[in-house]
């Protein structure tokens, strides 16, 4: 193949079946069962973030982007990223990865975090979230929690349980009894902020 064929795009909808197989390939069944697709099971990815390599009009690989939120910090989860076996190996991954990194910094994420291999993603520029600074929803080994900060502070606001975005903000958003009047104020201001 000619690596100089593969062109890398925004995802669409119509991505989805194919960017699907490909997960179902790289992860099986045992990808449902991980801390990321869980908080990814909070609500949508963001597409505009999110990118495929195609190939001769077919899907090849694909990397998401999610929504976080983490204490008073804001990210994005970068993942699934995969690549078809037939085609590992050739910087696809890579590309990929640095398409979405830039992506974040011109949506003005402030980090981009994730459940990965230090040894691949250290040199895109990743590094370990400190243990016990951040937790997901499902075991995992903290070591494997890696970020890269995007914008200065915004890795040390991630603090305790990251999840959803859109979860995140459900949570805090105040009962129709507390937006009345003589609410606490602290807890509306507080929903305000998310
Ligand atoms: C991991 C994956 C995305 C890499 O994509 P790729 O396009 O093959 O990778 P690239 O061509 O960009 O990089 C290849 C290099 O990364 C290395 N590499 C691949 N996976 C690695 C890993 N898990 N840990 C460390 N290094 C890894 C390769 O050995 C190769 O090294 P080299 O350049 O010194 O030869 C791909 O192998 C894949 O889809 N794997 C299954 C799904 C998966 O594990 N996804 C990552 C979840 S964290």
């Amino acid at each position: 193949m000619n690596i100089a064929d593969v062109a890398y795009l925004p995802e669409q909808p119509a991505h989805d079946p194919e960017i699907e197989h490909i997960n179902e390939e790289a992860f099986g069944p045992g990808r449902f069962a991980r801390a990321a697709y869980k908080i990814r099971e909070g609500g949508p990815h963001e597409r505009t973030l999110s990118f495929v390599a195609v190939y001769q009009g077919a899907v090849i690989a694909s990397v998401r982007m999610t929504r976080i939120a983490a204490g008073e910090g804001r990210a994005l989860l970068l993942g699934p990223l995969a690549v078809r076996p037939d085609y590992k190996n050739l910087g696809i991954g890579r590309r990929l990865v640095r398409f979405a990194i830039e992506a974040a910094e011109q949506a003005d994420a402030g980090a981009v975090v994730l459940v990965g291999d230090e040894p691949y993603y250290g040199p895109l520029g990743f590094g370990r979230v400190p243990r016990g600074q951040l937790s997901m929803p499902r075991p995992v080994d903290l070591d494997r929690i890696l970020a890269v900060e995007l914008k200065p502070g915004a890795l040390a606001k991630l603090k305790g349980m990251a999840d959803h975005e859109d979860r995140v903000s459900k949570q805090t958003i105040p009962s129709p009894r507390l937006r009345g009047e003589g609410g606490p104020k602290g807890r509306m201001r507080g929903s305000a902020e998310v």
